[in-house]
């Protein structure tokens, strides 16, 4: 599949700290790529050079195949739609007022316009001021000032951010529609909810690193589910001596949380055990007598391997 968004080794920094890391990212066409990571992890900031706001520190960009530098922006960016950070639009405008002022901009069509209002739903509501919009509303005007230029590729920065579920629906609800339409969509969130179900690849970042890239299914495929051991005599279980090399230094990468081997009700729960460590545990379990009721693999959800990724300190929520 071709790429509509490639990077090599992006990165920005900003005097010594590094708020985008060496990207790698690899948007395919026509996909809707979920970009998660929690606030401060760099989405806004990579969205940025991307749409040449922000000048990258090193790296490179390819959008549609071809490089996007200072000299072919402004020919490249008319095919690319965004809305960063958060939601334009005056409000003591109307909805119609403010796509005009993009009309104009852009040399768009009144029909342009239109379309783009009735693809949000917004047309009934066009004549309000903006003021008086509701954020779901606002979000969608911040989109169809996106979209009225018919754009093949679109970014869109925490479109979902401050709504109830019955907006975020709404705004899933489209942009699948749109991406059936062949236009790429780059959406990010610091909420896994609010986007893995529509993506059809996510990118998480966390401080600046792209942590993981690929399919929902994918994601949960990278997920070590952690080890329940159901016993009752669980400081057995926790002895030094018995989990020597069976167990990671720090499970799973989480940053700055250390995550191990802890007590539960029921007995012990262990994270990123392999399967040849379990059978290993076992063994060494039952040779030291210890009473095992049950041990099994506690099933992860990709909330779960989202949080271990990002670590769980990471300002999400
Ligand atoms: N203009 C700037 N000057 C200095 N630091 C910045 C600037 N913009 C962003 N940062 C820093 O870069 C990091 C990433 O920010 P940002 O891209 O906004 O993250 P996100 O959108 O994921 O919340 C943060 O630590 C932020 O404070
Ligand atoms: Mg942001």
């Amino acid at each position: 599949m071709s790429a509509a968004i490639t990077t090599s080794n992006l990165t920005k920094r900003f005097k010594t700290h590094v708020a985008v890391d060496s990207l790698n990212l690899d948007v395919p066409q026509g996909a809707i790529y979920g970009f998660l990571g929690p606030n401060g992890s760099g989405k806004s900031t990579t969205m940025k050079m991307l749409l040449g706001l922000t000048r990258p520190t090193e790296g490179e960009i390819r959008v549609f195949e071809q490089d996007l530098t200072p000299a072919s922006r402004t020919r490249m960016l008319p095919s690319i739609g965004s809305m960063i950070e958060a939601p334009p639009g005056y409000g003591h405008l109307t909805g119609l007022e403010n796509m005009r002022i993009v009309q104009d901009m852009l040399d768009l069509s009144a029909v342009q316009i239109e379309h783009a209002l009735e693809t949000v739903r917004l047309t009934e509501h066009k004549n309000k001021l903006v003021r008086n919009y509701s954020l779901g509303m606002k979000q969608r005007l911040g989109i169809a000032m996106a979209l009225a230029r018919d754009p093949a590729l679109l970014i869109l920065d925490e479109p979902t951010n401050g709504l109830d579920p019955a907006g975020i629906e709404e705004i899933r609800t489209l942009l699948i529609r749109l991406a059936g339409h062949g236009i790429t969509v780059m959406v990010s969130s610091h909420l896994l909810d609010e986007i893995d179900r529509m993506a059809s690849t996510l990118g998480i970042l966390s401080a600046g690193r792209l942590v993981f890239q690929g399919t929902r299914a994918e994601l949960m495929e990278r997920s070590v589910p952690d080890i329940l051991i159901v016993t009752p005599t669980p400081q057995a279980v926790l002895d030094p001596q018995t989990l020597a090399g069976l167990v990671p230094a720090q499970a799973s990468g989480a940053s700055g949380q250390p995550s191990g081997p802890a007590l539960v009700p029921q007995g012990v729960r262990i994270p990123g055990m392999s399967k040849g460590a379990v059978a290993e545990l076992i063994s060494r379990l039952a040779a030291a007598g210890v009473e095992l009721h049950e041990v099994r693999r506690e099933a992860q959800s990709l909330e779960d391997v989202f949080m271990d990724l990002t670590g769980r300190g990471g300002g999400v929520l």
